[in-house]
């Protein structure tokens, strides 16, 4: 428990073979202190595979504020738990890295930030790469290029036809960026609200999220939570490509060998949904916002070498990325 706030906070540093770890502090109610010590292992093994099948330099690693009950801490309470939470990553000495992810904003790297000066996802007004979502949904389109590229001969998405489900900040950013290169879209989203995308945007259309995971589209970009496809969604879609960004997409890897063996191409969501990471980490080499699109758009060239890498192996793209993050891993001294 932090000695200033009482609250529960944690680091968990799974990997830092190939680099420091770098890994988003997520602020978050859990049922008990053991849930929030299960969900920063799990999370932080993620960012070890996320990190290393980007080819980024980064180990993998995690941050948890395990909240009571109540409303959000705001004020003065906020800062003391940012705070507690920071003098766990100053006590790493630089093994790990922390940004922003679930329940914390930038702001909140601005108080982190006084404690140590191990943390990147920082408001672009003080130097950082401010808000890592319009970075995620450019990696998701170079990774839908790839993705294109490889079920249809061309990587051009003018005129595919892409079902986005989720329109928050990463599924938004998608849709004017699919919009804006000619592609006709399918949006959809619980909130009612984000109706108003599908008007704005030439070529997009509104329809139900259930609707939109077995519409007759090529490409369907998961961009809301995970699971949202299991065996039975699985037999139902009709794209040819599942590229989004929404973490565990699947609710189980079996489903990859389902999808594979119905001829459809899913991209795995931890490479796909990696253009964030790669936005935040350039912070710490001095952020310059072109080099971070160029270093996002590279996506579009390791996603197309683990489809092509699958294909030659016989695997899924699933299997053969989680086999190159293995060796780099195994590479590294
Ligand atoms: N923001 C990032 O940079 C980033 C990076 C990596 C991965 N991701 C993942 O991408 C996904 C989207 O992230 P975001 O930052 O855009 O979140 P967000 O909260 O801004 O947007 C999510 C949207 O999905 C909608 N939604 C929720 N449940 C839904 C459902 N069942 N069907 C349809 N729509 C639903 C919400 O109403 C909201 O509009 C998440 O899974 C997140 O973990 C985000």
């Amino acid at each position: 428990r932090g000695p200033r706030s009482g609250v529960p906070v944690m680091v968990a540093v799974h990997s830092t073979r190939l680099g420091p770890a770098l890994g988003g502090c997520r602020m978050w109610r859990y049922r008990d202190a053991d849930a929030a010590v299960g969900d920063v292992l799990r999370l932080s093994s993620a960012m070890t595979l996320k990190a290393a099948a980007a080819g980024l330099s980064l180990g993998g690693g995690k941050g948890v504020i395990c909240l009571p009950p109540g409303p959000a801490p705001a004020g003065d309470h906020r800062e003391e738990i940012l705070h507690d939470f920071a003098e766990v990553v100053a006590e790493l000495d630089g093994s790990f890295i922390t940004a922003e992810d679930v329940g914390t904003t930038t702001q909140d790297m601005v108080a982190i930030r006084a404690v140590t000066p191990h943390v990147v996802g920082l408001p672009e007004t003080t130097g950082g790469a401010g808000d890592p979502g319009m970075f995620t949904a450019l990696g998701v389109r170079a990774a839908m290029r790839a993705c294109a590229q490889r079920a249809f001969g061309s990587p051009e998405l003018a005129q595919r036809t892409v079902a986005i489900i989720g329109v928050g900040s990463v599924g938004g950013s998608l849709a004017r960026l699919l919009a804006a290169d000619g592609a006709e879209l399918l949006l959809a989203d619980i909130d009612a609200s984000k109706r108003a995308l599908a008007s704005a945007l030439a070529g997009a259309s509104w329809t139900a999220p259930v609707d939109a995971l077995k519409a007759d589209v090529d490409i369907v970009a998961p961009c809301a939570l995970g699971g949202m496809i299991d065996a039975h969604t699985a037999t139902h879609l009709r794209a040819r490509v599942v590229c989004g960004s929404a973490n565990n997409q699947l609710d189980d890897d079996a489903v990859a060998d389902l999808l594979a063996a119905r001829g459809v191409l899913y991209a795995p969501d931890f490479l796909v949904n990696s253009g964030g990471l790669i936005d935040v980490s350039l912070e710490l080499e001095g952020y310059d916002r072109a080099q971070a699109q160029r270093r996002v758009g590279q996506l579009e060239d390791v996603v197309g070498d683990v489809l092509a890498h699958a294909e030659e192996r016989g695997q899924t793209p699933l299997q053969a990325a989680r086999e190159l993050a293995a060796a780099r891993l195994a590479a590294a001294v």
